[in-house]
């Protein structure tokens, strides 16, 4: 059995460092626009989606989540392993969210470039913040960061609606057709700033964070429902994987280990890049 360190800070564990140079095999950008809020996808081509996902990738899909289930107790919550967070990694074909990439590379556990300078995260990250949101299936979750939309198929698997938000358009463009080809009915993305939320559709039962601001921002502080979590990298050297959950008119604070999360950038920062 493999364990994992008290603290996360291990090179296993580096949720998205940054790629050293543009991959090529970054999606292509797509054509339709991101959803817009309570658009209905497209209806979802089964049979597609099946041949698409061919034997082999489902048992390095397997193998994946096997050496993921390894890893004792991660910080030290005795109700890890969430059988249904595994199950749900067991069914997202992870290599239709990373085109270009071979079957190996896209079920190793390790970070992917996607292009623009950005990451999908390393598959056990994926795991570690999915079960740190301690979802049951009534939630309705914002994302911040959609990126490939792998994180977001993954927990529309667990909660009942997933709205997520990329501050990089190509990106967000290319996730949403993706999601809603492969069938993700349950999750909007819109092409939006992380930093301000989405307030037209809180408040959220849970928010994830897949990039990393300094610290907390306060709009995603002001859209969470009573009894809320959030999970989120924050800090800019030395980032922390945080759990914030609202209770009444308190947020507690619970530190999960460190990380390292690609920046939460804010509007126009990332032209720049
Ligand atoms: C580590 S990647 C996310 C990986 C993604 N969840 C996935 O499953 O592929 C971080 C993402 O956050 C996005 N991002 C950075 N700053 C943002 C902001 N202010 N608002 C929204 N998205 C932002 C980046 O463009 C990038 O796609």
């Amino acid at each position: 059995m493999r364990s994992l360190p008290a603290a996360l800070c291990c090179a296993a564990l580096l949720a998205c460092s940054r790629p050293v140079s543009e991959p090529a095999a970054a999606p292509a950008a797509a054509q339709p626009a991101a959803q817009p809020a309570g658009a209905a996808p497209p209806a979802t081509d089964a049979g597609s989606v099946v041949a698409a996902d061919p034997p082999e990738a489902q048992q390095a899909r397997a193998e994946l989540v096997s050496q993921i289930e390894t890893l004792e107790r991660p910080w030290g919550d005795p109700r890890f392993w969430d059988p249904k967070v595994l199950s749900a990694l067991r069914r997202v074909p992870r290599h239709l969210f990373v085109p270009g990439l071979s079957l190996a590379a896209a079920y190793a556990d390790v970070p992917q470039p996607i292009g623009h300078d950005q990451t999908i995260s390393q598959p056990t990250v994926v795991a570690l913040m999915t079960q740190a949101l301690l979802l049951t299936g009534t939630e309705r979750v914002l994302e911040i960061g959609t990126g490939s939309g792998y994180q977001a198929a993954v927990l529309s698997l667990l909660c009942r609606e997933v709205l997520s938000l990329e501050l990089v358009e190509p990106l967000g463009r290319a996730a949403a057709r993706r999601l809603a080809e492969l069938g993700y009915a349950n999750v909007a993305v819109r092409i939006g700033d992380g930093y301000q939320g989405w307030p037209e559709k809180a408040p959220f039962d849970r928010i994830m964070v897949t990039a990393a601001p300094p610290a907390l921002p306060a709009a995603l502080v002001e859209q969470l429902a009573p009894g809320g979590i959030i999970v989120a990298p924050v800090g800019v050297i030395g980032q922390q994987l945080v759990r914030w959950t609202r209770r009444g008119e308190k947020i507690e604070k619970e530190e999960l280990g460190p990380v390292r999360f690609v920046p939460m950038v804010r509007p126009g920062a990332e032209i720049r890049r």
